[in-house]
């Protein structure tokens, strides 16, 4: 298989595990070693995320969201378990090619911009186009900040920008090597709720009109809601994994003020744990 087939083929189909799984893990486990002690902290995951998903992980803090996420992203092997990425098993790569892998074929996006403060938008969007010698530079980060709805804003740097704005910048920058997926973790945990909406109607837009492949951490019920499926975890453990009815469509509906009452809903439907452990 090669690397550049990134969707739905037919042919080459003995190199691939599974039909159109973008992502697709075994058993799972992750383990780290504290002086005497093993902390287990992701207990033996299966997962299939599918070409085109939009997929939220929720979960109490310490459960294993950004470990999980870590190895979905090809920044961090797991202790034992398989991990096929658009067919290919990466679980057993080498440094050098989960490298090269990660740069060509996910897109991340932090809770932390991690925008470079002196850098104009266009140029924080070029750099990884320079990474991977890529040419069209210009044209190609213009190209993302438009999608983004940034085109008039090229020339800023972060510190003339509103937050939702910053984070649409590194939405553009983990979009212009176009990747077969986007990571994100909790995207919108230090954005206003006006802001994460905004951050959520581009991700909705790029999932809906260009068909990437999104998955995101989100402590917010409401933000997840907005999505098209709702992974839980717990301790290191799927809990729940469901398909949301009918989401939310980004912009179109207020956070309704009985909030309270709607995120009851949601963590009983999703959660179905005790409130105070979930942050
Ligand atoms: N590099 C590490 N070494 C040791 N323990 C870690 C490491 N990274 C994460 N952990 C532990 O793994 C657990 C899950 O962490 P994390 O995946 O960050 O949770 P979440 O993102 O759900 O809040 C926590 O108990 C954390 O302390
Ligand atoms: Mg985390």
């Amino acid at each position: 298989m090669t690397e550049s087939s990134l969707s739905g083929h037919t042919n080459g189909a003995a190199a691939m595990h599974t039909g159109s799984a973008v992502m697709d893990i075994h058993d799972i486990t992750k383990s780290y070693q504290m002086g005497q002690v093993t902390l287990d902290v992701l207990k033996g995951i299966t997962l299939q995320i599918q070409h085109g998903e939009f997929v939220s992980i929720m979960g109490p803090s310490g459960s294993g969201k950004s470990t999980l996420m870590n190895i979905l992203g090809a920044l961090d092997q797991p202790t034992s378990g398989e991990y096929f990425l658009d067919g290919q098993d990466v679980s057993r790569l080498n440094e050098r090619d989960l490298a090269r892998v990660r740069n060509k074929k996910i897109g991340f996006v932090f809770q932390s911009f991690n925008l470079l403060k002196r850098t104009s938008a266009l140029r924080q969007v070029e750099l990884p186009l320079i990474y991977n010698g890529a040419g069209e530079r210009r044209k190609r980060a213009t190209a993302a900040l438009t999608s983004v709805g940034l085109e008039a804003r090229l020339d800023h740097l972060p510190s003339e920008l509103s937050g939702g704005q910053q984070q649409r910048v590194a939405i553009a920058r983990a979009l212009v090597n176009e990747p077969a997926l986007i990571l994100a973790d909790e995207p919108t945990g230090n954005l206003d709720s006006r802001s994460g909406m905004e951050v959520m109607q581009i991700f909705q837009e790029l999932n809906r009109d260009q068909g990437i492949t999104t998955v995101f951490v989100t402590h917010d019920p409401w933000i997840a809601r907005h999505t098209n499926r709702v992974i839980t975890i717990r301790d290191g453990n799927i809990v729940a994994d469901r398909q949301v009815a009918e989401p939310l469509v980004a912009g179109e509906s207020e956070r309704p003020s009985e909030a309270e009452e709607l995120e009851g809903i949601f963590r009983e439907a999703y959660y179905g744990g005790s409130e105070e452990e979930y942050t």
